[in-house]
């Protein structure tokens, strides 16, 4: 079953900006929904319609099988949402938090009381449950203000760019607890992040979305082999001599993707060979300053760039 249905979303804001211009994508119950785009993608938007905080222009969504303009109400009951800004409260403990989130959601104390234990028990987060949620680090605040959202036990967890910024400890952390409550608790989760190999490492479905529209959505394995061809990746000294070179590569192999990765310019080839040799051939005759060249096997980055050429 699908417990989010987008079909043909649009969102113009009223400033004529429009950040979803006819958008779709299925999430499964019980997976982790990554949806992956540049700045200004419009994933933000999108969480915030799916989270019933915003209307769309226009379009079909269902969250839970209820319309999300009709029953908005019903679905608010049943789903979370992590902001890019926590919510929690600072000055109060985890327990105090966690506590004051049951009153708010009319769950009775014995009960909140065990819900409490048992979600500071399953992340491991004795440690920080007693002092106030201002005196510990970024990443654990994080992971707090998630653990505090699970006290109303979601169907459906939202979380915007849940590790950015973060060091990779803290992202490890961070993983474990979403795997946890994607396997644990059954919670479906969607995320936006900016991370690919994240997206890759934790995702049940990835769809990558570009100027308000979703351009490819499937498991990283299916995107990955999504370009069967291999990459060709020309090496330079540094992103800038990259940048220089591209546009006569490109200009030189016009019916070819080319894009910038890095210090490499990277070539979707479905005949390897026969391109490295044209290639090489051409920048030597221009006397390019090129530092290595290989093929290889795309990665997931390879698809994004590739998506967002
Ligand atoms: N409240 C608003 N009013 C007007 N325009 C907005 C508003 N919020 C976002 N936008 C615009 O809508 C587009 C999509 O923005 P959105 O925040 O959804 O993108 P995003 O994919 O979340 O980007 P980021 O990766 O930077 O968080 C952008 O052009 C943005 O400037
Ligand atoms: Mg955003």
């Amino acid at each position: 079953m699908n417990v989010i249905q987008v079909e043909n979303a649009v969102k113009q804001y009223k400033n004529g900006v429009q950040a979803l211009s006819g958008c779709s994508l299925y999430v499964k119950s019980g997976e982790i929904f990554s949806l992956l785009g540049q700045n200004g993608a419009g994933k933000s938007t999108l969480i915030r319609i799916l989270t019933t905080y915003l209307r769309p222009t226009s379009g079909t969504i269902t969250v839970l099988g209820k319309d999300i303009c009709k029953e908005a109400v019903k679905i608010r009951s049943q789903i979370a949402c992590a902001a890019q800004q926590t919510s929690i409260d600072t000055y109060l403990s985890l327990e105090e938090n966690m506590l004051f989130q049951s009153q708010l959601y009319k769950i009775p104390e014995t009960e909140a009381k065990k819900r409490m234990e048992q979600l500071i028990a399953d992340f491991g987060l004795n440690q920080y449950k007693k002092y106030p949620v201002s005196s510990y680090s970024g990443g654990v605040k994080r992971r707090l203000d998630i653990a505090l959202t699970m006290m109303s036990n979601p169907k459906l967890l939202f979380l915007d760019e849940p590790t950015v910024g973060m060091d990779l400890q803290s992202r490890i952390a961070m993983w474990n607890m979403l795997k946890k409550i994607r396997d644990d608790f059954g919670t479906t989760i969607f995320l936006t992040t900016h991370y690919l190999e994240e997206a890759d490492h934790l995702s049940n479905t990835i769809c990558i979305m570009k100027d308000g529209k979703d351009v490819i959505q499937g498991s990283p394995l299916k995107l990955r082999s999504f370009l069967r061809q291999n990459t060709l990746q020309i090496q330079f000294r540094s992103d800038m001599e990259a940048k220089t070179y591209l546009s006569s590569l490109q200009e030189h192999f016009p019916q070819k993707a080319i894009c910038i990765k890095n210090t490499a310019v990277t070539m979707i080839t479905d005949e390897s060979r026969v391109d490295m040799e044209q290639v090489i051939r051409f920048l030597l005759e221009q006397h390019i300053p090129f530092y290595g060249i290989e093929i290889a096997q795309p990665t997931l980055e390879d698809v994004f760039l590739w998506m967002n050429r």
